[in-house]
């Protein structure tokens, strides 16, 4: 079965496999601080997502956020990046605004994003060159906007730090007005669609904006790090997403900024 059809019937069937598992009981871990959770479900999605995608694609690599793919280091062939629940915060305490994220490269190049509100079991998906869709609609492009009449999603807690909370906090004064969803995912699908102009993050993994920056691609956006640098797929980096002239007009808040740029510079380059 061609890999983009696949791939929006196993999201769907993830979906599915979530909104039955919650219904249950599932234990709550901290990873790296206390407020990094990971649940049963993340585990057990991933490897739901993982034996389906092997069952079929025996030669295809698949990464995940919980453990699947820590050994792959290389992009050749077919490249499966997902996060069966981006947004565990959400999904923890809000039963709602998370979703399952999964983006195939081949080759490192990309060849399709997917993105699954779960509750709402709305997909936002996108092939490359051949458009990007809300569920059955297809997306228009993405107007060029200036930051005093946008929206923007980020997340507060960049805003408060030292070194990199001015760059952060002149984009805060500077916007219509700021979101915070609390997803990745979601907030790059929202960016796609409009609902917000721009997202930045300051450090995500691949899993976390694989199937984003294929979906904003498509609809004529830019996602790059902050310093509007190329992302390596399988690095951590920070994430700007925009439509174009915003985008450009982002990137100089952070590029003229030398204490940024060096805290920047100390958490980057890092593999996945
Ligand atoms: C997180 C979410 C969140 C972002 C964090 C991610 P997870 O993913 O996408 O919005 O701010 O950096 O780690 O851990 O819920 O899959
Ligand atoms: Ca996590
Ligand atoms: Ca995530
Ligand atoms: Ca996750």
């Amino acid at each position: 079965m061609e890999i983009y059809d696949f791939g929006q019937r196993l999201i769907r069937e993830a979906g599915e496999f979530v909104r039955l598992r919650m219904q249950q009981d599932f234990s709550v871990d901290s990873k790296m601080n206390p407020n990094d959770l990971v649940t049963d479900v993340d585990r057990e999605t991933e490897t739901f997502i993982y034996d389906r995608i092997h069952e079929m694609y025996p030669d295809h690599h698949i990464v995940g956020e919980e453990g699947h793919g820590t050994d792959i280091d290389d992009v050749s062939g077919v490249l499966w990046i997902v996060d069966p629940i981006d947004g565990t915060l959400n999904f923890v305490h809000q039963m709602q605004n998370f979703a399952i994220s999964i983006g195939v490269f081949i080759d490192g190049k990309p060849k399709c994003g997917l993105i699954l509100d779960v509750m709402n079991d709305t997909l936002y998906r996108a092939e490359a060159g051949r458009g990007a869709y809300k569920e059955d609609v297809r997306l228009d492009p993405i107007d060029d906007t200036e930051l005093a009449t946008s929206l923007i999603s980020l997340n507060p807690n960049w805003v408060i730090k030292d070194k990199i909370g001015p760059a952060f906090g002149k984009i805060v004064k500077d916007a219509r007005s700021t979101r915070s969803y609390g997803s990745a995912a979601l907030d790059m699908a929202y960016t796609a669609t409009g609902v917000v102009s721009a997202t930045l993050f300051f450090r995500l993994h691949p899993w976390d904006y694989a199937a984003g920056m294929i979906i904003i691609d498509e609809v004529g956006g830019k996602t790059t790090n902050l310093l509007g640098e190329e992302i390596n797929i399988l690095y951590k980096d920070s994430v700007l997403s925009a439509n174009q002239a915003l985008h450009s007009e982002l990137v100089e808040y952070f590029s003229d900024d030398a204490a940024f740029i060096e805290a920047h510079r100390h958490v980057h380059g890092e593999k996945k």
